[in-house]
């Protein structure tokens, strides 16, 4: 055999693997030329009886026939798996949905708050989940007998540190690194030894709101929780204060968003009362102010705290708080 020949058998061969109609015409192809008593021998034993100086060029044509003609039966083979998978792809099935992810409820509670309260001009500060004692409850004038410290209540670490029971501290951490005016809300994780129920939960998550000026007032705290509330649940939502005690303010109250659901007339979401209680609030307590350095003369505030499951639980429905630490996708979907 010539090189000439070599080449336009390889030609030959090419033509006829790349148009093999099935994978046994394919193979019966691949066969004829490059099996065991393939065309490939034909050209190997030219390549064995060529004189010395022809060897060379032979030797090179009968790898480039082998390595051609290999890549073509592998080229085949693929075009011709690709058309038969086509061939059973039903083009009609209905397609699968990709997952959509989407944020867990408290995040998009958290980042409701964070963007109404924005629009007051409050700005998020950030503390963190373990505390001192000076922070979580001393600045917070709350006395050394008062239960809330007891272990019972409050998770110790070794070191006399503990995981904040409330938001509150970012209160003391912010006034203590900036002075006055402050106007802050701080969302985050606290923890409590609560026993786990369908409303409790040992870690849970508040948002605190602080708002120190000269002359701040309760009247102030009315109108941007009520702000707040009609922002969030809808132009028709009263507040009402009742009454309370915190440490930390004075006077204090607990607040209450009038029912979204029935409009205040009773219904089983405000359990017949026509008022969803939310959480605590009132003026910053003199002494407060006396931990972080503010003079009590000058400045008055307010403060509030509010519990986003709480929130998230009331405004989209969830029966049980359990359901928001389970991160069941067939849960979480809804949102
Ligand atoms: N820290 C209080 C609580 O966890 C709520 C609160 C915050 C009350 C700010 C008054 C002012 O219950």
């Amino acid at each position: 055999m010539t090189p000439d020949d070599i080449q336009s058998l390889i030609a030959e061969a090419s033509q006829e693997i790349a148009t093999a109609a099935t994978p046994a015409a394919l193979e019966a192809a691949r066969v004829k030329y490059l099996g065991r008593n393939g065309r490939v021998q034909d050209i190997l034993l030219a390549l064995r009886e060529a004189p010395p100086d022809r060897k060379r060029d032979l030797g090179r044509l009968a790898n480039e026939f082998k390595t051609a003609l290999q890549a073509a039966v592998d080229a085949r083979r693929e075009a011709l798996a690709a058309a038969a998978a086509i061939a059973t792809f039903d083009v009609t099935q209905p397609g699968r949905w990709p997952a959509v992810g989407s944020r867990h409820p408290v995040t998009q509670i958290i980042e409701r708050a964070i963007e109404i309260f924005g629009q007051l001009g409050f700005v998020v500060a950030d503390g963190p989940d373990i505390e001192t004692p000076f922070h979580n409850f001393d600045a917070l004038n709350t006395p050394s007998h008062h239960p809330s410290r007891d272990p019972k209540d409050t998770f110790y670490l070794d070191d006399g540190r503990l995981l904040r029971t409330h938001t509150s501290p970012v209160q003391i951490r912010v006034m203590q690194s900036r002075p006055p005016p402050v106007r802050i809300i701080a969302p985050g994780r606290c923890y409590r030894r609560d026993t786990t129920d369908a409303t409790h939960s040992a870690n849970f998550h508040q948002v605190e709101g602080l708002y120190v000026d000269r002359r701040v007032s309760m009247a102030d705290l009315k109108g941007d929780l009520t702000y707040f509330a009609r922002q969030l649940m809808g132009p028709d939502v009263k507040i009402r204060f009742r009454p309370h005690f915190f440490p930390f303010t004075e006077p204090s109250v607990e607040y209450d968003f009038s029912c979204h659901v029935c409009g205040g007339k009773g219904c089983r979401v405000c359990k017949h009362s026509g008022w969803i209680e939310i959480s605590g609030a009132g003026m910053v307590d003199p002494n407060v102010f006396r931990a972080v350095g503010y003079d009590p003369a000058e400045v008055t505030g307010y403060a509030f705290g509010m519990g986003i499951e709480r929130i998230a639980m009331i405004l989209l429905g969830i029966p049980d708080i359990r359901m928001l630490y389970e991160n069941d996708v067939r849960f979480l979907q809804q949102f």
